[in-house]
């Protein structure tokens, strides 16, 4: 067993490793990550401590972000897919591709726990810098199509950091696609609230300053004249209670723009 030391924002790697791999260790998985369980019983934590019961939502959404990759590498075979935050996310396990490039940016104590199960090679390569440092932008050809992801990061992030990271980043690459998830404000204002939200009485979530609700989202393509497109994916959730509860939210006039989602930007 492995011990991490890992606090604040990095400690939700742990949260969302837990949720994939009780996902994918079940009968009717809609993820199959081995990789994510191997590692989610190595490390020494008790995850139910912190954060309660597993559920769904992070399977989902990496199995949603597993789609549109794979239909971008299926379109550009040389690609380049990014991952920002991606922690102990084991997305390129997922894939067989041989010819795409994968980077993994995170921050250096994140970085460090990541190594300790997963080796960067030439085909993977780590660079342990914040997302916000564009030193990461000097690794990457400039001409090569760039699917980037952010899973579980842009809320941790002011507004205005999210802004101009995206157009810094539609500036220096010539096309391809930035793919993030959001909370809604009411998320985002409780997790800043002296009290914070709590997952569990062990654990509150660190602050999430930067949340959008679902009928703001269009106001993203006003962020450059050069993205194309600006997509919504809800989640899909794909059994039980959760299903229930979460389509019935979205099906609800008014109360559906309070809904946490994800974004593909095309440019
Ligand atoms: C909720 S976890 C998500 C991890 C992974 N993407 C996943 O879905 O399992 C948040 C991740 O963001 C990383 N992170 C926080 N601030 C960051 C920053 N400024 N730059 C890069 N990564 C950051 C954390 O270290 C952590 O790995």
């Amino acid at each position: 067993m492995t011990k991490v030391d890992l606090k604040d924002v990095p400690e939700t790697m742990l949260w969302t490793l837990y949720n994939r791999a009780s996902e994918a260790s079940r009968q009717d998985a809609i993820i199959k990550d081995d990789k994510a369980i191997e590692i989610y019983q190595s490390i020494e934590y008790d995850y139910e401590k912190s954060f309660g019961r597993a559920d769904q939502s992070f399977a989902v959404r990496s199995l949603t972000f597993d789609q549109e990759i794979s239909a971008f590498i299926k379109a550009y075979p040389e690609c380049y897919i990014i991952n920002l935050g991606e922690g102990l996310e084991t997305q390129r396990f997922r894939f067989t591709s041989d010819k795409a490039t994968w980077v993994s940016v995170d921050l250096p104590e994140a970085m460090e726990v990541r190594e300790q199960f997963i080796k960067p090679d030439k085909k993977h390569l780590h660079i342990a810098v914040s997302a916000l440092d564009r030193q990461w932008f000097d690794t990457i050809p400039k001409d090569k199509p760039v699917f980037v992801t952010a899973q579980g990061l842009f809320m941790y992030l002011q507004e205005k950091e999210v802004k101009s990271l995206v157009i810094d980043m539609i500036n220096t690459f010539q096309q391809g696609f930035i793919m993030f998830d959001t909370v809604p404000i009411w998320i985002s204002l409780i997790t800043s609230s002296s009290i914070g939200l709590k997952k569990t009485w062990n654990y509150t979530l660190p602050k999430m300053p930067w949340g959008i609700n679902r009928n703001q989202i269009s106001e993203v393509k006003n962020w450059s004249d050069k993205i194309k497109r600006v997509r919504e994916i809800p989640y899909a959730f794909p059994r039980g209670l959760q299903k229930y509860l979460f389509d019935s939210f979205l099906l609800t006039p008014i109360l559906n723009r309070y809904a946490p989602t994800m974004v593909k930007v095309e440019f």
